[in-house]
């Protein structure tokens, strides 16, 4: 799979953690930034991250912060991405399967990297369900239409 990841201060060395993890797994790994330890503000990595992924640039995207939260608040902002705070694995497989999570967000002050990389390869794994999944997809989809200024997208 084609994977954008980025994440703030807090963040990145578990994304470096998790670049090399889903690389030797087979997956092409972009990274979107930070580049080190020096503070950035997460908004505008999680930006980045979700244009590469409405842009067609990745499949799926990772955004790593503290908590998993602000990335999550962000990235949910952009239209038809849908972004999941995922500390366990069973709700990252959930949020693939149930709500076609596109973007999974974690936290590298809550979870270590065992953990970590146990909930991203549960969220690479699965797929999502559609069914009945898919009328609650398409309420999402009505609902972020009805709040889009008039000529957005
Ligand atoms: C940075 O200190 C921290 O606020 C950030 O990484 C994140 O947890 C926000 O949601």
């Amino acid at each position: 799979m084609r994977l954008l990841i980025g994440s703030d201060h807090a963040g990145y060395a578990l994304k470096e953690h998790l670049k090399t993890v889903m690389a030797a797994w087979g997956h092409q790994v972009d990274d979107a930034g930070c580049y080190g330890e020096e503070p950035v503000d997460y908004p505008d990595i999680a930006e980045k991250v979700v244009l590469g992924i409405k842009g067609g640039q990745a499949d799926l995207g990772l955004l790593v912060c503290g908590t998993g939260q602000g990335m999550a608040m962000v990235a949910n902002k952009v239209p038809g991405i849908r972004a999941a705070v995922c500390n366990d694995e069973f709700s990252a497989r959930a949020a693939r399967e149930h709500n076609d999570a596109n973007v999974l967000t974690l936290g590298a002050r809550v979870v270590g990297s065992g953990v970590a990389a146990s909930i991203v390869k549960g969220f690479l794994e699965s797929t999502y369900a559609g069914g009945r999944h898919q009328r609650r997809l398409d309420l999402i989809k009505a609902i972020e239409s009805k709040y889009l200024k008039q000529g957005e997208k």
